[in-house]
């Protein structure tokens, strides 16, 4: 009989080997005639599922909304540094990329993760910031350089907005929200931010939204899809400080002694 030569690679995404290439199953001819949009193409590639409309546009919203936070913020200081010093594109968006993590556009999953474990084991927004505290662990999703109370940010107004007109349930915002509550009466910058209130979002997305089985929201959660979504957005920023630091001829960056404690 045939026997089948084990495979090395195994990939569930995307086929490439009929007439036309298919993401999750649906052929890129469909995609286009039913003039799907990226938050589509994201749905099918990454979780594998055709979502349905109001979930594709909030993955759209998030992409549109981080896309870009000015020049000074890690990333982009670091791709338009990157430019000056006359690297090629790739450099420049990675330098910028490597930025992400814990502190910056990278606390979307750990928002999720704790979250999620506060609400569920039903501990007050209180009784989770003071753990946290007690940990040492600052709460993922909240605080901010220059958000505060009095200059909210308005990228999470807006989700906040999008979510609860369109999405079946938005507890576990709500509950981001009180921890907010809380966390402002401590300091006026610790408000809840873009990554926290993309994060606890997209966990009322996955619960709500009936797509999903507890398998794979824990999947998603556990391996951490959501910074996926600002590092997406970011890069087109990124891409954008890069290509805007070489259309100005900008020369090599070296930053000012007066601005450097030599101690
Ligand atoms: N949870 C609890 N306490 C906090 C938090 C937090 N998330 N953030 C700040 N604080 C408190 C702490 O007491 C901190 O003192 P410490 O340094 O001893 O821990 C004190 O506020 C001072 O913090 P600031 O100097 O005002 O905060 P900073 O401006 O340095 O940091 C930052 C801003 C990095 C966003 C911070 O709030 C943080 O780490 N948040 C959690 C990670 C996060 O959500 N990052 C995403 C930000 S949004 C984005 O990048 C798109
Ligand atoms: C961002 O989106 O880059 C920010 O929220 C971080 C910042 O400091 O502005």
């Amino acid at each position: 009989g045939k026997v089948r030569a084990p495979t090395h690679i195994v990939s569930t995404i995307c086929d490439d080997r009929g007439e036309e290439p298919t993401y999750a199953g649906v052929p890129i001819s469909n995609i286009i005639e039913k003039e799907f949009g990226v938050g589509d193409v994201i749905s099918l590639l990454w979780f594998k599922k055709n979502l349905p409309r109001y979930a594709t546009k909030f993955i759209e919203m998030c992409i549109i909304l981080c896309a870009d936070h000015g020049p000074c913020v890690s990333g982009a200081h670091n791709s338009i540094v990157t430019s000056r010093a006359g690297k090629d594109l790739v450099s420049c968006l990675v330098s910028g990329l490597l930025t992400i993590g814990p502190r910056f556009g990278g606390a979307i999953d750990d928002a999720a993760r704790y979250f999620k474990d506060a609400y569920d084991r039903q501990l007050n927004p209180h009784e989770f910031v003071e753990t946290m505290k007690k940990k040492g662990i600052r709460v993922p999703g909240i605080g901010h350089r220059i958000k505060s109370r009095d200059n909210r940010d308005k990228r999470v107004e807006f989700l906040q907005k999008y979510a609860r007109l369109h999405f079946p349930s938005v507890k576990y915002m709500e509950y981001a929200v009180q921890v907010e509550t809380y966390t402002l009466t401590k300091a006026n910058n610790l408000v809840l931010n873009v990554d926290g209130a993309i994060g606890s979002l997209f966990l009322d997305l996955l619960v709500s939204c009936a797509m999903f089985n507890q398998q794979e929201i824990d999947d998603i959660v556990e391996i951490g899809y959501l910074n996926g979504l600002f590092v997406l957005a970011r890069s087109i920023g990124l891409i954008g400080h890069t290509f805007d630091q070489k259309r100005l001829k900008q020369p090599l960056y070296r930053h000012p002694w007066e601005d450097v404690l030599y101690a």
